[in-house]
């Protein structure tokens, strides 16, 4: 009887939990459903091979998308990191990859500011949105 009213008890604990994580946040506005769907398409396509699907990079290859520097960093160097490609750049708390970041400048600036919004709202991040414009800005920058 007892683990019985602890099982209800702890099931609504998680779905109250569940609940939460569902509220909009009330800081940094939460991107609209549609632009996360957008990028985690473009994500899925072409970044996945690289990064994983839960964004955890594979070791000294290819670096993890969870909280870090970059992925929340300015964004003018992470656009400038999907426009132009990245090699031997990005350090991560002493660690480096050996592989290459492919340029990407083929993207159109809408599947840029998604797939970057996605991120930077994926994998336990949470930073301001990517919008078009400033992908635009980049284009033609080094
Ligand atoms: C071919 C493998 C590959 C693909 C595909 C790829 N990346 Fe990367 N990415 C890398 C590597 C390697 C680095 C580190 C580059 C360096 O050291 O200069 C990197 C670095 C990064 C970083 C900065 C470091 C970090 O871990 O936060 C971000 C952000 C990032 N990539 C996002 C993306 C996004 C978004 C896509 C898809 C549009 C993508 N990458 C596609 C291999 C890849």
């Amino acid at each position: 009887m007892r683990s019985i009213f602890f099982v209800v008890l702890f099931s609504g604990l998680l779905s109250s939990a569940h609940a939460q994580t569902k509220k909009p946040a009330t800081k940094a506005a939460q991107p609209a459903a549609a632009v996360m769907e957008r990028g985690k398409t473009v994500y899925t396509s072409i970044c996945l091979a690289c990064h994983q699907v839960d964004g955890s990079g594979v070791p000294h290859l290819n670096p993890p998308l969870t909280p870090n520097e970059w992925v929340a960093g300015p964004k003018p160097r992470l656009v400038q990191l999907v426009l132009n490609g990245s090699q031997g750049k990005v350090e991560i708390d002493g660690d480096t990859w050996s592989n290459a970041m492919p340029a990407m400048s083929h993207l159109t600036d809408q599947q840029i500011a998604d797939v970057l919004t996605y991120v930077r709202n994926s994998f336990g991040n949470k930073a301001a949105a990517v919008t078009p414009t400033e992908v635009k800005a980049q284009r033609g920058k080094k």
